[in-house]
């Protein structure tokens, strides 16, 4: 083993618990992160592009699952909100949102089951969410009118947080696999046909810094 590996491994292990030594930054075009099984180890912790307080956000993604329980799309915790903004599909057809800590729910005609586009958006001066799935919208609640998400973002993938960074529980865990995530700080226009092609200022998906816990696979996409 040459010097510089064997002293970044060495560097690595003594130093993983104190630092993010491993959080990469990889264009994710085409490419898919599956999580095969249910467990609460497996997840991927995203490092937003800037942290600063969020008075309006859009979130898009897509995803693939046929669990009939519910599972966590997106879980956004800060130190005083574990679910500061947590997307969970509750069952096929059923989404909740929290800002805040506080949910809403939001109830399709269509069960969604198996590959879906979800993008939801949230503006803090009128509380107003709007949720739209496969391009079509589903409808607008009022949720934490005036709240702020601030603070340092624990952004995780593949498991709900029940406390900053942790807190997992198997039954919520996702089974399935999620793509094409993307985080903007601000309300973006969705037309009809579905949300225009761009690329998340918070997060996204071709500059996605990130570091994987357990069993994460990442493959290329099987659907658009
Ligand atoms: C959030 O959106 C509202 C309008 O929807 C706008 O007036 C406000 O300036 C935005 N806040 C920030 C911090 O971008």
């Amino acid at each position: 083993m040459e010097q510089a590996t064997m002293e970044r491994l060495l560097l690595t292990t003594l130093l993983l618990p104190l630092l993010s030594v491993d959080s990469a930054t990889s264009n994710l075009e085409g490419q898919s992160l599956l999580f095969p099984r249910e467990s609460a180890t497996d997840y991927v912790l995203l490092t937003p592009q800037q942290q600063k307080p969020l008075h309006n956000f859009t979130l898009c993604m897509k995803a693939f699952s046929d669990l009939p329980r519910g599972y966590s799309l997106f879980s956004y915790a800060t130190r005083s909100h574990s679910n500061a903004l947590l997307l969970h599909v509750n069952r096929p057809g059923e989404f909740s949102l929290s800002i805040g800590d506080s949910e809403i729910v939001f109830r399709t005609t269509q069960s969604w089951l198996g590959a879906f586009h979800v993008c939801v958006s949230w503006e803090s001066s009128t509380g107003i969410a709007t949720l739209w799935v496969d391009g079509r919208p589903q409808g607008r609640k009022g949720v934490s009118k005036g709240y702020v998400l601030e603070g340092e973002a624990s952004i995780i993938l593949g498991q709900d947080q029940d406390s900053f960074g942790g807190g997992f529980n198997a039954k919520q865990s996702l089974v399935g696999e999620v793509w094409d995530v993307h985080l903007w700080d601000r309300i973006i226009p969705m037309k009809r046909t579905g949300p225009s092609l761009q690329n998340g200022n918070l997060l996204d998906w071709h500059s996605l810094t990130f570091q994987s816990f357990g069993d994460v696979v990442i493959k290329p996409k099987l659907w658009l």
